[in-house]
């Protein structure tokens, strides 16, 4: 998820998130969406945050394996970020609280898979509904400016698909609704949790 002016530091304020932090809040109902069951939190989703808000570039990665404290308020959930961006970051991992690390870089240094394993969402995309989508890809989203041309000549270079989720523009947090909804139909009813994963203990 790439936030071309959400701030690399943590002075902004939890009072005015979208007025003081580059639209952070936009990148928090991106976690919520991404993470947030109605008892519990999905374990196998990882999510990495690309900051371009001031200085070099930050990565924000948070991995529902580990992840801890995350409440679906908006408020909560910057608090958070805020903590892992008062760590020094350099181009190592540097752990924040549980399931949260940060390090410094932009899009072009993440680990993303290539071809086959990687789509740009986009309103022009082809219909998600009737391809092949790996349910363990990497799903790349803009903030409320989009993605820019040079983000989208390193998705060409990996030779990312282009999808849509359908025919209106969308805020990105709603975008991934869909898509875990669309990767959860296809996994099928096998989980009695009703879920790609049961709720544990603490998740609420
Ligand atoms: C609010 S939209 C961005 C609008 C921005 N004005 C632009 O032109 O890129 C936020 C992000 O959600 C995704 N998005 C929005 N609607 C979509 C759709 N129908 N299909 C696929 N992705 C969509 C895109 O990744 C987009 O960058």
């Amino acid at each position: 998820m790439v936030g071309n002016l959400a701030t690399t530091t943590p002075d902004f304020s939890l009072e005015d998130l979208p007025g003081t932090s580059g639209r952070i809040d936009i990148l928090c109902r991106c976690i919520n969406s991404a993470f947030v069951l109605s008892h519990g939190i999905r374990r196998d989703v990882q999510i990495y945050l690309i900051l371009r808000g001031g200085g070099a570039p930050k990565t924000v990665r948070l991995q529902g394996r580990d992840l801890r404290h995350l409440n679906p308020d908006e408020r909560t959930t910057a608090a958070l970020l805020k903590k892992a961006l008062a760590l020094e970051a350099d181009f190592a991992w540097t752990k924040s609280t549980p399931g949260i690390s940060v390090r410094a870089g932009d899009l072009a240094d993440l680990p993303i898979r290539a071809e086959g394993r990687t789509y740009y969402l986009r309103e022009d995309g082809s219909d998600h509904r009737g391809l092949p989508l790996a349910g363990d890809g990497t799903f790349v989203l803009g903030d409320h400016i989009g993605l820019s041309e040079e983000d989208e000549a390193f998705l060409a270079g990996l030779g990312a698909e282009i999808v849509s989720v359908g025919p209106k523009s969308l805020h990105a947090d709603h975008c991934i609704v869909l898509l875990n909804n669309e990767l959860d139909r296809r996994e099928g009813p096998s989980h009695p949790a009703g879920g790609r994963e049961r709720a544990t203990k603490g998740d609420e």
